[in-house]
């Protein structure tokens, strides 16, 4: 492709449907936007309106996506903040951290060669074959929240019932949180994932300032970071065999993490952890919820639930975007990046771009070849992936069990993120089976 004289720049009204954390409370509208500006400009300059935020590209198409994953020589991770931050906010976090444009240090926010040394300390943990070990756990968790389910029934919010509080205790157990400390853990997800949403970050204020959530943050953090250092002590002291006992043992070159390296590992564990897996689960049901014919087709023949479980985390793509910096002069699609540029990876975009996915509105169970980019790809591609496909197909296999119909019972509702999106109420009626 012919490198662009003019380097395309966003209209202010799209500018703002990028970075206004309420744009993306309403899907359809803001999915036009991407389908506009992917088939337009697949790589465009956001300028948001009073310089609040530093100037990015989004990129919007699946293949572009993909490369910049891929690239992670080329596309870094941690000299500029890994998810979109105001400039304030950027500020604040440099002049907190001393110099990192991210407040937490966690594997998102690295780069070679310390990232692979740090996620090599938990990979294996988190694969299929290490998980066979605790899926009994999860089925019997599975089993009693649909227990609760059903007897909250017939009519619930199934975010509150089910999709909010199952993977926050499947990630608790591994991470080795008793089930008392559970609710502080939920409380601060929200926080640090749902600062921008009044009903998630309980402040319970509508349009909070840029300033304010950033504190709700920085909160949020600090007490992450308080938590997590009283378990590592305790776990030093006495080791188990979970996740918080490895991290807390563990060293790197000979030397243990840093306290800030290990809050940041705790915390990404913890919170990448719950309301990802709650965004998905609770799509894979409103979906369900709004096709009773896919709802009896899946109960009468399981060997779907796979299917349904990807198409789900396609369909909702609960990380919406991450940020990168290019590490040196390149172009892509035809627009010259220059070394230093911040990019939006937007996963939601990309997740529905026609050129990959045939209808990619549509909620297509069978949908195959299936490669959606909701785990991301490269060397941060999601860690969490096995488990939380593990964590889905366990519960809707419970679900299924249990239930003979469900339908819904009034409006769900989006959060407000930028970041992590998803459902923040599902209300459904069922039917036991
Ligand atoms: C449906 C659920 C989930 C989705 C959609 C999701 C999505 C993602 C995405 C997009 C990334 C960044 C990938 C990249 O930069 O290429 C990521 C990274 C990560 N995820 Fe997940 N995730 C989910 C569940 C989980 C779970 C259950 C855990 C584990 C407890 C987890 C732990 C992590 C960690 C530790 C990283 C950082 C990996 C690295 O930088 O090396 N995630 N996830």
């Amino acid at each position: 492709m012919a490198t662009l004289a003019v380097p395309p720049v966003a209209s202010p009204e799209d500018a703002i449907a990028v970075v206004d954390p309420k744009s993306y409370s309403a899907w359809d509208p803001l999915l036009d936007v991407f389908d506009r500006l992917r088939a337009e400009t697949p790589v465009v300059r956001i300028e948001a309106p009073d310089d609040q935020f530093a100037p990015f590209w989004l990129v919007t198409r699946y293949d572009d996506v993909m490369r910049i994953s891929k690239d992670n020589a080329g596309f870094l991770n941690s000299p500029r903040p890994t998810v979109l931050t105001n400039r304030k906010g950027e500020e604040l976090a440099r002049s907190i951290t001393g110099g990192s444009p991210n407040l937490v240090n966690s594997l998102v926010a690295m780069d070679a060669p310390i990232h692979m040394k740090m996620r090599r300390l938990t990979q294996e943990w988190f694969m299929p074959k290490s998980l066979a070990r605790i899926e009994a756990d999860i089925r019997d968790l599975a089993r009693r929240t649909v227990d609760r389910l059903v007897e909250a029934g017939p009519e619930l919010d199934f975010v509150t019932q089910v999709s909010a509080p199952y993977p926050l205790h499947v990630v608790m157990q591994i991470l080795g949180v008793p089930e008392q400390d559970e609710p502080r853990m939920l409380f601060l997800t929200q926080q640090l994932f749902g600062g921008q949403d009044k009903d998630l970050n309980k402040s319970g204020v509508a349009d909070l300032s840029p300033e304010q959530i950033t504190q709700i943050v920085l909160g949020a953090v600090a007490d992450f970071e308080r938590y997590f250092d009283e378990l590592a002590e305790k776990r030093r002291e006495q080791p188990t065999e979970d996740v918080a006992s490895l991290l807390a043992n563990a060293t790197i070159d000979g030397e243990p993490l840093s306290p800030r390296d290990l809050a940041g590992y705790y915390i990404i564990l913890a919170a990448a952890g719950h309301d990802t897996t709650s965004a998905s689960t609770a799509g894979a049901m409103l979906a369900l919820s709004r096709d009773a014919a896919q709802f009896a087709q899946v109960k009468a023949d399981r060997s779907l639930l796979p299917g349904i479980v990807e198409e789900a985390i396609r369909w909702t793509t609960p990380v919406q975007h991450f940020m990168r910096m290019a590490a040196h002069d390149t172009e892509i699609a035809g627009v010259p990046i220059k070394a230093g540029d911040w990019l939006m990876i937007n996963y939601v975009a990309a997740n529905h771009d026609p050129a990959q996915f045939e209808q990619p509105r549509k909620f297509d169970a069978a949908r195959s070849p299936n490669r959606h980019l909701a785990f991301g790809a490269g060397a941060h591609q999601c860690l969490g992936l096995h488990l939380a496909r593990l964590e889905m197909r366990i519960l809707f296999e419970a679900l299924l069990d249990r239930l003979e119909s469900v339908e819904p019972a009034g409006e769900a509702r989006r959060a407000n993120s930028t970041f992590v999106g998803g459902l923040k109420t599902l209300p459904l009626r069922i039917r036991a089976a």
